[in-house]
């Protein structure tokens, strides 16, 4: 069965391929590589043996959308991940955000309305919760208004695929919130790959380990919280990577409940940034050099997920822990 990866050379996209190849898939990747390069498709090819198809197309190219849908009519599935995912850099190019990020979406979900066989696996994300007001959260937590254009691409996303699944019998859906991705494939040949000064707390603490970056600044020790860091909801890469390949085969094997369905995919754990800093000098034997900073602006308390709903229904829960998740960042961090 072919399945379209679009951003399958990003972080989330490639650990996904590797799954989907290794349970007998055929994949097609697009991506723009924007955020990830050529290697990122050797990686993959070295994992697996199995070169997928890859074509360099930018989403937001509606014509060359259009002309790749119509040369790959049997796809049988979407997972779409292509889309830009820096929330400071959103509040500072809003449109460059909703360009990238609904645009391409209304081109594909256009692509999709034409094929007999349309399953959608969308990547949405916790943020769209904002500050919860209850601990773990459930998938019918309440959304709250948007702290981002980048979260506001994530609601807005939801609720294009929505409204177009109403009006579109074939085409079925899933939407999977994540919680926090960090870590990399054991084989080390994929990982997270920030351009710049990462924004995110794992891959500054790995290259802070590694000697690039001097110093981590944590935001924040005077948050209502066990140790007053914020709380968050670690989850491993490949764990998030294997739920997209269980929720494509829900959709193909028609067990879906209704056209639309929504998953939380955390640990159900929450960690603080104390706590993930520990776990990582546990499992890599070093000490990490770390000041405790003001706030950052925009950040929530804590946030993590209630899991219930995807263990039950859709029968996945993660298998690695915050100390797996956290050694293998830092030998993906080592082999770069
Ligand atoms: C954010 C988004 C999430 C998005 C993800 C991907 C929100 C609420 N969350 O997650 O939707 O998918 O980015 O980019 O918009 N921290 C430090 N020092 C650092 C970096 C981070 O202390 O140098 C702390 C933060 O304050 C936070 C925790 O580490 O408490 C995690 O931060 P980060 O990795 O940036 O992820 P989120 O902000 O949770």
């Amino acid at each position: 069965m072919k399945i379209l990866v679009t951003g399958g050379l990003g972080f989330i996209g490639s650990h996904t391929v590797v799954e989907l190849q290794k349970e007998g898939y055929q994949v097609v990747i697009i991506d723009n590589l924007s955020n990830s390069s050529l290697d990122v498709l050797e990686g993959i090819v070295s994992i697996t043996g199995i070169k997928p198809i890859f074509e360099q197309l930018d989403l937001k190219d509606k014509t060359k959308v259009q002309t790749f849908f119509k040369k790959h009519q049997d796809l049988q599935g979407v997972i779409h991940f292509a889309a830009s995912k820096a929330v400071g850099e959103s509040v500072n190019k809003p449109l460059l955000y909703y360009e990238n990020n609904i645009n391409t979406l209304v081109y594909v979900l256009q692509e999709l309305e034409k094929l007999e066989i349309a399953n959608f696996i969308f990547s949405s994300s916790c943020t769209v919760y904002g500050q919860a007001d209850t601990m773990p959260i459930s998938e019918d937590a309440p959304i709250q208004k948007a702290q981002s254009p980048y979260g506001n691409t994530k609601q807005i996303g939801e609720e294009i695929i929505q409204d177009t699944c109403k009006i579109t019998p074939q085409l079925q859906a899933i939407a999977l919130r994540y919680f926090n991705p960090i870590g990399a494939h054991e084989s080390v040949k994929i990982g997270e790959l920030p351009i710049g000064v990462p924004q995110n707390l794992v891959p500054f603490i790995t290259q802070t380990a590694a000697g690039i970056r001097e110093q981590l600044s944590v935001f924040g020790n005077d948050y209502r919280t066990p140790d007053g860091t914020c709380i968050r909801d670690y989850i491993h890469v490949v764990d998030i990577a294997k739920a997209h390949v269980i929720a494509l085969q829900r959709l193909l094997d028609k067990k879906n409940e209704t056209d639309f369905e929504i998953f939380n995919l955390g640990t159900g754990t929450g960690s603080s940034v104390l706590e993930v800093i520990q776990a990582f000098e546990r499992v890599s034997g070093e000490k990490l050099n770390y000041k405790i900073v003001d706030r950052r602006a925009g950040d929530v308390v804590s946030a993590y997920a209630d899991t219930t709903k995807a263990n039950q229904i859709l029968g996945w829960k993660a298998k690695y822990n915050l100390e797996d998740a956290m050694l293998s960042a830092w030998k993906w961090q080592q082999q770069l």
